[in-house]
């Protein structure tokens, strides 16, 4: 576990750690198709999202809007490679298309560089999904390069590298 002391504050959204109040709340949100689609297909029993809660190279966050919980982001860290890692993340579909994304994708990397949590923080989306792709390059990801499928990803997807500005 890596998680700040208080919530993250960014323009838009805050940031807080998933707890385990916010199973229920987590399962069906992976239960709607329109979530599930943007990962893998996978949906999770409670027992399940209890164990995905509890990995130790996984920080589970919400993302909340006007005080309301509206998506879900991860940051992962690689066990091998120390200092690199990387983000995961979804909205539900009624919070999509007004810069939440970005502005809680921006203001964790912030903060999981600047505290010093990972020194290269990348990114994976689909080839296909020019939303995400869109969405993370406000948030302040470059492209690297195109990858194959494999393990972690069932299509083609872009790696994509955390430059912010200054
Ligand atoms: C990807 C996601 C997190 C982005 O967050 P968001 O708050 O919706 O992002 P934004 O509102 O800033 O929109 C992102 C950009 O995509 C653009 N966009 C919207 N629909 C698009 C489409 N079908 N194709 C291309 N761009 C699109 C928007 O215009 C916006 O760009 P702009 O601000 O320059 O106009 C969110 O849409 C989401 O949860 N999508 C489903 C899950 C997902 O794809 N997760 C990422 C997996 S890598």
């Amino acid at each position: 576990m890596r998680f700040p002391d208080t919530p993250l504050t960014g323009g838009l959204t805050n940031i807080r750690p998933a707890i385990t109040d916010d199973v229920d709340l987590l399962v069906a949100w992976h239960g709607d198709p329109d979530v599930a689609r943007y990962w893998d297909g996978d949906t999770f029993t409670r027992g399940e999202m209890l164990l995905r809660l509890a990995r130790s190279d996984v920080d589970a966050y919400i993302v909340e809007a006007e005080g309301e919980p509206v998506g879900y982001l991860q940051a992962w860290f690689e066990e091998a490679g120390p200092g690199a890692g990387g983000l995961d993340m979804f909205l539900i579909p009624s919070a999509r298309g007004r810069g939440l994304g970005p502005d809680a994708a921006s203001t964790l990397a912030r903060w999981l560089v600047g505290a010093g949590r990972v020194q290269r923080l990348t990114v994976d989306p689909y080839l296909w999904n020019d939303r995400a792709i869109r969405a993370w390059t406000k948030a302040g990801f470059q492209p690297v390069e195109e990858r194959e499928p494999d393990d972690g990803h069932t299509v083609i997807w872009l790696l994509m590298a955390f430059h912010p500005k200054a």
